[in-house]
This record gives C-alpha cells, structure tokens and sequence, in this order.
C-alpha cells in the first residue's frame, strides 16, 4: 500500500462529510430515544394498526367494578380524547373494590425500565365531579410489587375542571419490565388525559434517553437528517410528519399515527426536539420536509399514489417556509416566538432542508420542487436546497445545492460500490448519500459482513468526497420488540442497547469530517477483496496529529501487507499510534443483548511504528492505523 502524504496532493474532507439519520421507524423515537415511559399518554392512538385508541392501557377491574371508556371531552382543542373511569365499587359501600382498587394501567413500551433511587415525573391532567382519591404507582408487570406511588386526593368539585398535576416518584427498586397503575377504591367518575411519566435525568435535560443519546454522541456525528424517510411522507398525506403540530407544549399536540411504520406516535419527538437533538450532538439540521406526495406508491403503484398538484402547492410551501422561521427567526417572529416560548430565544442553525424522500419520478415533484426552492431561497438564501432527484436533472434552470442518494443493496454489491462516484462528473453539485446499508439475506439483523461492505462504500466516498458531501446509514435504531426493518445500526429494549458491527464501522470513519484526504493504492495480484484509505486528522484534545490508515478486508484470506508513506514533512513517531481491528471469527457473526461486544474494535499499541511497516491484515476486517506524527 502506497500512501502519498504529500501536501500538494492533499485535499480537505467536507466538514460534515459523516452524519447520522434518525427517522421514526421501529420505534427508533416514541418507545426508544425519546424518554416517555407511557405509550398513548393522550388516549388518541388511532389507525389500522391500533385496536383501540386507548391501546395499550389496560383495565385493572371487572364490568361490576369499572367502566371505561373515552370521549372527546378533553380540554385540549386538539387531541379532544379523554379517559373516563366510571368506578362502581367504593371501599365504604356494599359493592366493596378489590383489594389494590380498579383503575388502568399502561406497560409503555413493552415494560417500563423503573430503577432504584431514579426520580420519575409524573404530569397528568384529571376531572372528576366527585370526591377523588386515585393512588398513581410504578409497579412490577404484574402490579403486585410497589416501587413508588402517591395518592392524589381531592374534595368533591375541586377537580371540577380539568386540573393539571405533577409529582415526582423516586423507586425504591429495580424492575425493567414495570407498568404504571392510577388506581381508587371510591366510586365516581374519573377523567384523565395526558398521563406522562419521564425520567427526570434526561440527555442534557431535554427529554432524550441517556444511554441511546450518548451512543449517538459517540458518533461524532456532524449532521442529523430527520424525521424520515417514508415517516416524513406517510403512507396517506394524511398521516405525514406536520412540522407545526408537533411543536408547543407536548400535552396539546395531536400526535398522528406513522401509517409508514405501522404505530402510533404522540409527537414528544417534535421539530423543535429534532433540532434541539442536533444542537445537542453539536450537528447541523438536514430537515426533510413532504414535497406534497405520499408513499402509496412504493405500496399500491404509482396510480394510487397521492399527490399535490404544483398549482396548487402553495400553502405546503409556505408551511415549509415558516418551519424555518420557526427554526430561524427571531424571538420576535411569529415562529421564532413559539420557539422562544418553549426555552429556545436563540435561532437553531438550520442549514439545509431536503424536498421530499425518493419521489423524483413522481408527476408533480420537479414543478413542486421549483416552488419550495424558489420560496426558500427568497427568505433564507444561504439555506442549502437538497434535490431527491439525480445530478443529471439538476440544471441552472432546475437548481439544486446537493442531491440525495439512497443505497440498498447486498454486501457484495455493496462492496463493489466502493468506486461508486468515481466517474461522476465532478462539476455540479455534490452528493448527500443520507441513506445506505446492506440489506437482505447476508445483512442478517447486523453482521460484520455487511459492516464492512459499508466500511469500503465509505472509504470511496472520502476518497471521492470533492463530489460527495455528507453520508449518514440507515435504519439508525430498532427497539427490539417492533423490528419494522433490519438491518439498523443500534438495538435496544427498554432497559439494554447495544450497537451493530456497523454502529462500531462508523466509528473508524468519525475522525474524518474536516481531515486531509490522501491519495493510496494497493498493489496486489489476484485479490481484489481489499480497499483502503489515508488521512491526516487532528486530535481537538491533545492537538496530535495522526496519519490514519483504514484497511477493509472483504475477503478470507489473511493479507501481508507492506506499507509505504511518501511526503509527509516530519515522519512517524516510532511510540504512541495505535492500531484498532474490527472482526470476528466468522463473517455472519452479529452483536447481541447476550454478546453485545462480540463483533466490537479492540485497540492495541504499534510498536515501531513507521514510514515503511509491514503488516497483516485479518481476513474480513476493518483495521486502522493512527500513526503518531
Ligand atoms: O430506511 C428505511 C426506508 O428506506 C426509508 O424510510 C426510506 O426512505 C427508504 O426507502
């Protein structure tokens, strides 16, 4: 392997040439990111998927006890739905309550994570004309183990109107598959809306899960695309992402039901969380917006498919326009006050917006298109316009600043799109490859295989990123017990998580955004399972520099590999690089709860490290070298 560190040669890797996508699928963010503990909090879960729009609380007590139901006597104008307990049986009656009370009980997403001595807050609303003692607990799946709970008690008529209450729980133990309880033994009628119970120690307080935020910010990751993918389209208009009813307080957005993905979500995940979970990874928003078309067509043909017309377009365009307000303007702005009054007076950077998913070919998008870029760019001409159509549409008179570029395929094919933009014409505007992965048989639920198939993508993509600007994988995260799509790069259950060979892969690539670029090749006869790469990169800490090396062996023969570096101004240390190999003893081997580190980067020190090294290279793996300058 020669590697040419000379500076003439050199050429600087985008900034944010390494991202993340995070769309709402598999329960990525209701159930997963996003730390709710209660599915359906409003009780409006409605959809084909959805038996009930009180799915999944469940009623504690008999028809001789209990009677519950919903109505639209909420008082939130928009999500009207409310839950009313009407309660038989009373402790100082005939009809006596069973011992515990009657009441309901939500699992949240397939168990509760409750933890010993964690603080729990508790917001919900009630109404009830009658005198009101409801007990709120955390307990074991089965009720019968107490770890936390408060009773809340009320004279009759002072919760004539609707009230809102908060509390804090602090559980006395641990119990990964809890539930939450709103039991009484006295008779009356109850009605409840808005039942929410968060942690109260979130990622950097703003409503996210630690344990996934931080696998997130692991990434480094120097752009965040949201929401989706066909979530951002839905299936039906109807059901696509709406920026503006997923902002304001979360007890009075509607939610909607991701027909994309099959399941309800209450929107705590909104715009203004997306980009306060960008801020937070300190990466720039890419915001998909809904172009006016639907997903009908990936599942019924395009002649079902739905579409706006671009005559008439403009009311969507004009919605997009002032999701950037919102994002932008000041606190004086009609939007940027919303987001002012929800603790952010500061614009978020919001610098590029996506028009649509994958919907080129559709009838209307190139006209739809030339609307929202025309209107984007009148008010924000900085904004960075991303077409999903190819290069070869984009014109001066069909102007794009990059374009969009999905990648699903096999591992073999995969592998071989290492050279994918080598030809690309490299005028124009670049490339954003926001979705890509392995998919099908050998791509498994995550396997090292298909790790490294991404990995050698990748590597084409640094070495061709003067016309490829930013790429991020997808799916990003599975909760384990709604797998909607597989492969994704993180797992997790309500209480574990653990990152596939490709969330590990992504890691050798995190120190590339903003590093020098240099130009390799490989010299070597009959195997061509092997592509590499060179850049320079500087550590923000320490402020050493690295030469680092990456070495994708898609292939089962062991290499002895001679490395040679030319033209770098000072030589290697001989003391302080490191060499870290991803790889595992076959080349299907997957990550799980069981063996979460079982296909993980393992580090080692070099010892003489050198201008002229030789080494082995393991077969079916990623190896890198960060060599001390
Ligand atoms: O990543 C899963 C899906 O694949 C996305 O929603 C869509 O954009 C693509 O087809």
């Amino acid at each position: 392997l020669n590697v040419d560190a000379s500076p003439q040669n050199a050429r600087k890797i985008p900034d944010k040439m390494f991202g993340i996508f995070f769309e709402e699928i598999n329960h990525a963010g209701a159930g997963g990111l996003w730390a709710e503990l209660v599915s359906n909090r409003g009780f409006e879960a409605g959809g084909p998927n959805t038996p009930s729009n009180i799915d999944p609380w469940l009623i504690i007590g008999n028809e001789s006890s209990i009677i519950v139901g919903t109505d639209r006597t909420s008082c939130f104008e928009q999500n009207p739905v409310a839950l009313r307990m009407e309660v038989l049986c009373d402790s100082k009656g005939t009809n006596n309550c069973p011992s515990g009370g009657v009441g309901v009980y939500n699992p949240g997403y397939w168990g509760m994570n409750i933890e010993r001595r964690r603080v729990y807050k508790v917001g919900l609303h009630i109404r009830s004309s009658d005198a009101v003692s409801l007990t709120v607990s955390l307990t074991s799946s089965d009720g019968l183990q107490k770890l936390a709970s408060h009773t809340i008690t009320a004279s009759k008529k002072q919760f004539a109107k609707w009230t809102k209450i908060e509390f804090h729980l602090k559980s006395s133990q641990t119990n990964t598959n809890s539930r939450l309880q709103l039991t009484t033994s006295k008779s009356g009628v109850i009605w409840l809306d808005q039942v929410s119970v968060m942690p109260s120690d979130t990622y950097m307080g703003h409503g996210f899960r630690k344990d996934l935020a931080s696998m997130l910010a692991n990434l480094k990751p120097q752009f965040l695309k949201f929401p989706g993918g066909n979530y951002a389209m839905g299936n039906y208009l109807r059901n696509a992402f709406r920026w503006s009813e997923t902002v304001g307080p979360w007890e009075e957005r509607p939610g909607h039901f991701n027909d994309a993905w099959g399941y309800w979500t209450d929107d705590g995940l909104g715009f203004f969380e997306f980009l306060q979970l960008a801020e937070d990874l300190g990466a720039s928003p890419v915001w998909v917006v809904n172009d006016g078309s639907s997903n009908l067509h990936g599942l019924l043909g395009a002649s079902q498919n739905e579409e706006v017309s671009t005559a008439t377009i403009a009311s969507l365009v004009k919605d997009v326009v002032d999701g950037i307000e919102f994002a932008r303007g000041g606190p004086k702005t009609t939007w940027g006050s919303v987001r002012a009054a929800m603790g952010h007076p500061q614009p978020f950077n919001l610098d590029y917006v996506s028009i649509g998913n994958q919907e080129c070919w559709m009838l209307y998008y190139r006209g739809n298109y030339q609307k929202f870029y025309s209107a984007i760019k009148a008010a924000y001409p900085d904004i960075n316009v991303v077409s999903s159509c190819d290069k070869s549409t984009i014109s001066p008179s069909n102007p794009a600043d990059l374009y969009d570029v999905h990648v699903y395929t096999s591992s073999s094919d995969m592998f071989s799109r290492t050279s994918m933009f080598d030809n690309t014409t490299r005028s124009g505007p670049k490339a954003i490859v926001s979705e890509y992965a392995v998919t099908g048989k050998d791509a498994g639920k995550g396997t090292l295989v298909a790790a490294l198939a991404e990995a050698a993508f990748l590597v084409g993509l640094e070495r061709n990123s003067d016309v490829v600007e930013m790429a991020s994988c997808a799916p990003l995260f599975v909760n384990d017990n709604d797998r909607r799509w597989s492969p994704d790069a993180i797992v997790f259950n309500s209480w574990q998580n653990y990152g596939c060979p490709n969330y590990w892969m992504l890691h050798f690539f995190k120190d590339s955004c903003g590093a020098t670029f240099h130009p390799s090749n490989i010299q070597i006869s009959s195997y061509n399972q092997l592509v590499a790469s060179a850049i320079t990169w500087q550590n923000s800490k320490d402020k050493s520099t690295y030469l680092k090396i990456k070495l994708v062996n898609f292939g089962n023969q062991a290499v002895n590999l001679s490395i040679s570096v030319s033209g770098l101004d000072e030589g290697i240390k001989s003391s302080g690089s490191k060499k870290t190999v991803l790889t595992s003893s076959g080349p299907l081997d997957e990550n799980s709860f069981q063996q979460p580190q079982k296909v993980a980067p393992v580090s080692s020190p070099v010892d003489n490290a050198n201008e002229q090294m030789g080494v082995l290279v393991d077969p079916y793996s990623l190896t890198s070298f960060d060599l001390l300058l």
